[in-house]
Order: structure tokens, then sequence, then C-alpha cells
């Protein structure tokens, strides 16, 4: 496996690689790496002639306020994860090789980056947009893949390479979680025993309002309110949103309509961690 931490050298490969008419997955992260990255590398490496995989803690999609300085880092373990998963090269730069300058051009996904995680996270998403799409300019992907774990960053990727015409396809792999329903994410190890215990609520509240919707009900808000329900009584965490869209729009909806699923989505607080989390609800469609 290659290491690489300059952004010319990273470019000059990618030429190299797409002259000889090689394939390149790129599976972008932030590093401290789970099973849930590695799955979207196996998910890059079914595709790709090379796999790419970025480590690079992004200090644009975090506000001065979030967990830039402490967010776990451990390069040479997830160098030996990546190796050890097929991952033929990692792209390492530092902060100064990718934000050498103040830089002043910047990618805005419009509306959909101010609701449900943008309420919270005002510039979150310009970071993230932003980020990605230097990543892509330095990677030059034939496709790159996405957790669902971020649904709504999933989605202002995929709005972006449409809206700038970005010669990348976009592929979303599944939720990886810990046996207990816990969505894995690298800020898991930051709970504690108890908050551990406890944040499984944020699954248990999905099954329940997806049960809730198989069921019949189409009243969103009522979900809502059981799952705040079931949130509030079994832990301490603390609900910055419980939200639904229509998946293909991301437009909030309150019912379900004629939709045949909505996505849920919502983030918890326990103590400083902040988890977020979600899942389909598909509509029962009883014939009369
Ligand atoms: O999902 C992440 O880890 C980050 O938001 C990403 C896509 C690598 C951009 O920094």
């Amino acid at each position: 496996m290659k290491v690489i931490n300059s952004v010319t050298e990273m470019q000059r490969t990618a030429d190299e690689l797409r002259a000889y008419g090689r394939k390149i997955g790129f599976v972008p992260t932030m590093g401290y790496l789970h099973d849930g990255h590695l799955s979207l590398v196996d998910e890059a490496r079914k595709r790709a002639d090379v796999v790419v995989m970025s480590v690079f803690v992004n200090p644009t999609q975090f506000a001065p306020t979030e967990d830039l300085t402490t967010y776990p880092r451990d390069i040479g373990r997830d160098l030996k994860l990546a190796e050890d998963r097929g991952v033929d090269i990692v792209f390492n730069p530092a902060d100064k090789e990718m934000y050498p300058d103040e830089e002043f051009a910047f990618v805005e996904v419009e509306r959909v980056s101010r609701l449900l995680e943008g309420e919270f996270r005002p510039t979150h998403f310009r970071g993230v947009a932003s980020v990605v799409a230097k990543l892509f300019n330095i990677v030059k992907p034939h496709f790159a893949v996405f957790g669902q774990k971020d649904a709504q960053q999933a989605f202002v990727v995929r709005k972006m390479v449409r809206d700038l015409n970005f010669d990348v396809s976009i592929v979303v792999a599944p939720i990886v979680r810990e046996e207990d329903g816990l969505a894995m994410s690298s800020r898991n190890v930051y709970l504690s025993e108890t908050d551990r215990r406890e944040a499984t609520v944020l699954y248990r509240s999905l099954i329940l309002a997806r049960g809730l919707v198989r069921e019949g009900t189409t009243d969103l808000v009522a979900v809502r309110s059981e799952m705040l329900k079931l949130i509030s009584s079994g832990s301490k965490g603390k609900i910055d949103y419980i939200g639904f869209v229509n998946p293909e729009t991301f437009e909030r909806i309150e019912e379900i309509g004629k939709l045949d699923k909505a996505l849920a989505l919502l983030a918890v607080r326990f103590g400083k961690t902040r988890l977020i989390d979600n899942m389909y609800l598909e509509a029962s469609r009883r014939e009369i």
C-alpha cells in the first residue's frame, strides 16, 4: 500500500492510473477507522481497480465550539487497517497541504445544508462539500463511496455532484451497526460506559418508528412523539432533533402521504458526544 501526503503527487498518480485505464474508487474518511469505514472499502473494492482512501480530519467542517482538537486520531492504526482491508493508496495530507492559504472559494449546497444537522451545525456542510470537491479534484476518482450513516452528507454530496457536473458517481453503502444496534462511529469511543449502554436508544427509537409506520401510522408528528418518549424515558440523552424527510428531495415531511418511504433522522447528545442515526420507514400500503 502506498501512502501519499502531497496533493501534486496524488494528482500525478491519479493521472497515470487513468492513462492506464484503471478505475479509481475513492473512500473519503477522517480516520480512526472502524468496520463502517472498512465496509466502504469493500464496496469500493467490488467495482474499482485501484482503491484510494483519504484520511484527513477536515478543520473547515468543525465549528470553533466543536471537537476538532479532541477528534480521535491514530494514523498508524488506520494505515494497518486500510492495508489489511485491501486499500491500494492512502492519501493523508497535512492541514497546510490542503489549506496552504486562507481560502476564498467554497461550495455551498443550499437548502438541504440548512435543515436538521444544518440547524445545529450551520457551517458544517459548507466545510464538507468544499473539502469533498477538493478531494475529488485531487484523487480524480471514477466513483466515491459514502456511508448511509451520514445520510444528509451523502445527499449534499450527491446534489453537489449533480448540480456542478462533477464526473464522479456516488455510491452510498448501508449503515454498519454494533451487535446491540448502535451505529458505528469514530465518536463512539468518547462515550462513558453508561452512555454507551444508553446510546442504543437511538436505534431502538428508529425501530419503534419503523414498526409504527409499517403498522399503518402515517402521521409522523405522532411517530416523533413516541420516539421522544422512548428516548427521554430510557436515557439521559439530550435530543437535538428528530426529523423526517422525503428521501428523494430531503424536504421535511410530517405525513407519509403518498410516499412509499420516509427517512427518519435524529441527533442525540450524551454529555459532549453527539450521535446521529437514521432509518428508512416504509409505508404500509393496504389495499381496500
Ligand atoms: O464523513 C466524513 O468522514 C467526512 O465528512 C468526509 C466526507 C471525509 C469529509 O471530510
